[in-house]
């Protein structure tokens, strides 16, 4: 059977299958263009989030939008979303269990999304997708090629508003993923 956006929403809206669900106010769902050729998965909501129910809206959110306006891309023509719907309480890394009970939903908005591009923000979503041993510091900004995908990482906005002087980094490799999906397209 072959869920729809809505049916994915409403398993994750009910979904029980971790013990986020008794601590989270709201699951967050992965928000943005279905008909977008860039997917960003970062790690999991913030309490902002989780208080709006939307992803990045907190002051993560704000530096996302900047390296997207500098890179000439906009959210609306994006899909973002998290490796974990649920947020994690204080904002801690995401259990293994945590990581494997959610998969599913994100192995959904991958189907139905088909992107040609991943891009992931940060650690915990570079070492879930592209490879276990993933240094961000290294490895941020190289592509991969899986079937008709190209996936890269990049550091997620909360570690450039630690240490901003990362944003340099993340803006050169935002404006690569901006000139490959326009050789793409
Ligand atoms: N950090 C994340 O990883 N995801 C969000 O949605 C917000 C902050």
């Amino acid at each position: 059977m072959q869920y729809s956006w809505n049916d994915i929403e409403q398993h994750i809206i009910s979904c029980t299958h971790c013990p986020l669900s008794q601590t989270r106010r709201q699951p967050v769902m992965g928000r943005g263009n279905y008909h977008a050729d860039i997917m960003l998965i970062a790690e999991a909501p913030g309490g902002q989030e989780d208080q709006q129910g939307m992803p990045f809206v907190g002051r993560s959110g704000e530096i996302l939008d900047d390296l997207l306006r500098d890179s000439g891309l906009t959210r609306e023509e994006i899909y973002i979303t998290n490796i974990l719907k649920c947020h994690p309480p204080g904002n801690r890394d995401p259990k293994e269990e945590e990581k494997e009970a959610c998969f599913p939903y994100l192995k959904y908005e991958t189907f139905l999304l088909k992107p040609r591009m991943i891009v992931c923000l940060g650690r915990v979503a570079a070492q879930r997708i592209i490879s276990p041993d993933f240094k961000i510091t290294r490895q941020h900004g190289s592509w991969i090629y899986r079937k008709n995908c190209a996936l890269t990482a990049t550091y997620h906005p909360s570690a450039i508003l630690r240490d901003p002087s990362k944003y340099e980094d993340a803006r050169q490799d935002f404006c690569e993923i901006a000139k490959k999906r326009a050789e793409y397209s």
